[in-house]
Formats: C-alpha cells, sequence, structure tokens
C-alpha cells in the first residue's frame, strides 16, 4: 500500500473509531459501543488490579504524577465526578473541577473554545459530562494528539465508565457472562447507562440481556440488537441472574409518557415479592440516583440482594483503569 493510501486508510478508521489509535489503542474512552473485546476486559482486568489500592495505607500510585485532568461537568452529578476525581488523586494527578455554574460558558463562551483555553493551561486528560449526545466526540475531534478525552455521560447516547464498572460489578459477582441473563429494568429509552450496558454485555458474549419496561420507555430497535424486549416484571425477571433497576428520567421526558410515578410503580417498581421471580442468587444493581418508592422499593434496595454501594465503590479502580490505560497511549 502506497503511503498515501495507508494514510487515508489511516484517517478513515480514525473517523470511525476515534478512540483507538492507529494501533487500535484506546486514546479517549467515548462509547462501549464499538470496543473490541480485548479492550473491555483489559479495562475490567486493570480495574481488578487497582482495587486493592483502596485498601492500602497509603492510596496512591504515581502513574499519572505530572498530568493535569481536568473535570468538567456540564450537568449533575454525585458518583461520577466524585470517583473521578478519587481515581485521578490515587494516580496522583493534578485534578481541577471547573465549576460550570460560576465559568465564562454562562456568558456564552461555546464548548470548544472553553476547551480551548483549558488546553492552553496544558491539560493533559478532560472528562467531559454533557447534556447534548456527542459532545464528548466533538470534543475528541479538536484536542491536541496527546491529550485524552473520556465521557462520563452524554445526553441520552453513551455512559461508558458506568457502563464499564457495571461489567465490572457483574464479573465480580457472577464470572461467567456467557451463562448469564441480566434483565436491564425501566426507564431505557432515556438511558445512556443502558445503552452502555448492553453494548458491554453483548461484547462480553452475555446469553441473555433483556430489557423491561412499559412500551413508552422502550426503543423499538433494540430486537434487532439481539436483545429480548419485555413489558411485564413477570416475564422479564423469570430466572434472572442480574437485574439492572434505571431510574425514570423525567427531566428528559418532554411528554406524559406514564400515567403517574404510582402506576408505574405498582407495574414495573421491584419489591421483595417481584424479585422473588428471579434467581435466588440474582444480584440487584442501580447506576444511581435511585428513587425509592418510585422504580425500587427501600426493602430490595437496603436488602441482602442488593450490590448498589459495592457498584459505586468498583467505579473508582474502573475510572482509575481508564484515565491510566489511555494517557499510556499516544494518538
Ligand atoms: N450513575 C451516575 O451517573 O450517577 P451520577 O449522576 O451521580 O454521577
Amino acid at each position: 500500500m502506497s503511503c498515501a493510501c495507508r494514510s487515508r486508510a489511516s484517517e478513515h478508521a480514525a473517523r470511525a473509531q476515534p478512540q483507538l489509535n492507529g494501533n487500535g489503542e484506546l486514546i479517549h474512552l467515548l462509547s462501549v459501543e464499538g470496543l473490541p473485546r480485548a479492550i473491555v476486559t483489559q479495562i475490567l482486568d486493570t480495574a481488578a488490579n487497582f482495587a486493592s489500592v483502596n485498601d492500602r495505607e497509603v492510596k496512591k500510585l504515581p502513574l499519572l504524577r505530572g498530568k493535569s485532568v481536568f473535570n468538567l461537568f456540564f450537568e449533575n452529578s454525585t458518583r461520577t465526578r466524585t470517583t473521578f476525581e478519587i481515581a485521578a488523586k490515587r494516580l496522583s494527578a493534578d485534578v481541577l473541577n471547573l465549576d460550570i455554574a460560576r465559568s465564562s460558558a454562562s456568558k456564552g463562551e461555546s464548548l470548544l473554545d472553553t476547551i480551548a483555553n483549558l488546553s492552553a493551561m496544558a491539560a493533559d486528560l478532560f472528562v467531559v459530562r454533557h447534556g447534548e449526545s456527542g459532545a464528548p466526540h466533538l470534543i475528541a475531534r479538536h484536542v491536541a494528539p496527546h491529550v485524552h478525552v473520556i465521557n462520563a455521560g452524554d445526553g441520552r447516547h453513551a455512559h461508558p465508565t458506568q457502563g464499564l464498572l457495571d461489567m465490572y460489578t457483574i464479573r465480580h459477582y457472577k464470572q461467567d457472562f456467557s451463562r448469564l441473563v441480566v434483565a436491564i429494568v425501566g426507564d431505557v429509552l432515556h438511558s445512556r447507562v443502558a445503552r452502555s450496558d448492553i453494548h458491554g454485555l453483548m461484547t462480553l458474549g452475555c446469553a441473555e440481556v433483556r430489557v423491561v419496561g412499559p412500551r413508552t420507555l422502550v426503543p423499538c430497535d433494540l430486537a434487532q440488537m439481539g436483545v429480548r424486549v419485555c413489558h411485564t416484571l413477570q416475564e422479564g425477571l423469570a430466572d434472572a441472574d442480574v437485574v439492572i433497576m434505571l431510574r425514570l428520567q423525567n427531566e428528559r421526558m418532554s411528554g406524559a409518557l406514564l400515567p403517574s410515578s404510582q402506576e408505574y410503580f405498582k407495574c414495573f417498581g421491584l419489591t421483595p415479592e417481584k424479585l422473588q421471580r428471579a434467581k435466588p442468587d440474582a444480584i440487584v444493581m442501580h447506576p444511581g440516583p435511585i428513587n425509592r418508592g418510585v422504580e425500587i422499593d427501600s426493602a430490595v434496595v437496603d436488602g441482602r440482594q442488593s450490590v448498589i454501594l459495592p457498584q459505586v465503590g468498583f467505579g473508582i479502580a474502573v475510572r482509575m483503569a481508564v484515565m491510566s490505560i489511555v494517557a499510556g497511549n499516544d494518538a
């Protein structure tokens, strides 16, 4: 192949999969969709190695020493922003949390101008949450080759580190994906977590992925992806190994998609009685924030099958893994 053809081929590959470099290594994390299984496994294995750092007296590794990580959260967050900050600090990076509400974005500065100015301050890694799907992709296309971008949730599109920490949690408790039935329950339509989870489960060879919810909250294209769509909890939870509950995202709903939250809870809220449809050793997960009494009963949140709080904790090791991997690869 001539030099010109090789360069056109690598440009095409970069456009098709901008999160990988020409060697197929991870340089940005923008979505779980399209990530090769080997990279998903690399992230989960690296996170497993980092998990013990949390138990040390000195919880530090020098892998990002001298690097500057900028957290840019244009939407609110408790778990993701905090665990990214902890993860970056555990890797010895300097961390800056831009207060978006007090930033010059409120004076009309564009996203790309904000990024250009922060890049001038020698940023090495941007962690970005944004209400617009595709915002992290846009940033990744405009930063210098040595700068890395991690999507911390964009619109309804993707929440890849949540998807990966969910895969880590499932692997931690259940090991072999090829034998698992995983039910994702609730407002799938507005959930970037559901999308990232589905891609992660498919990539790791999960035996059966089900989504469960009212017709108004389940996108119609999922069956084509090989996902089983169920419109009753009774069907959706039958013999499930893993139950992932989702929050009703009222802030993303433009019309009346549900009669009422009481009606929703009656049909799709997870109670201890309904959970008995799943396997006796099924685990219950939730990305948070939880709305107790809307999508899940308190007795389940705090019950023996809930792994919701360990799931949050695993986010630190998974985000350490993602940051250390992208920072170790050049564009
Ligand atoms: N799971 C999740 O994204 O939670 P936060 O919105 O609190 O970050």
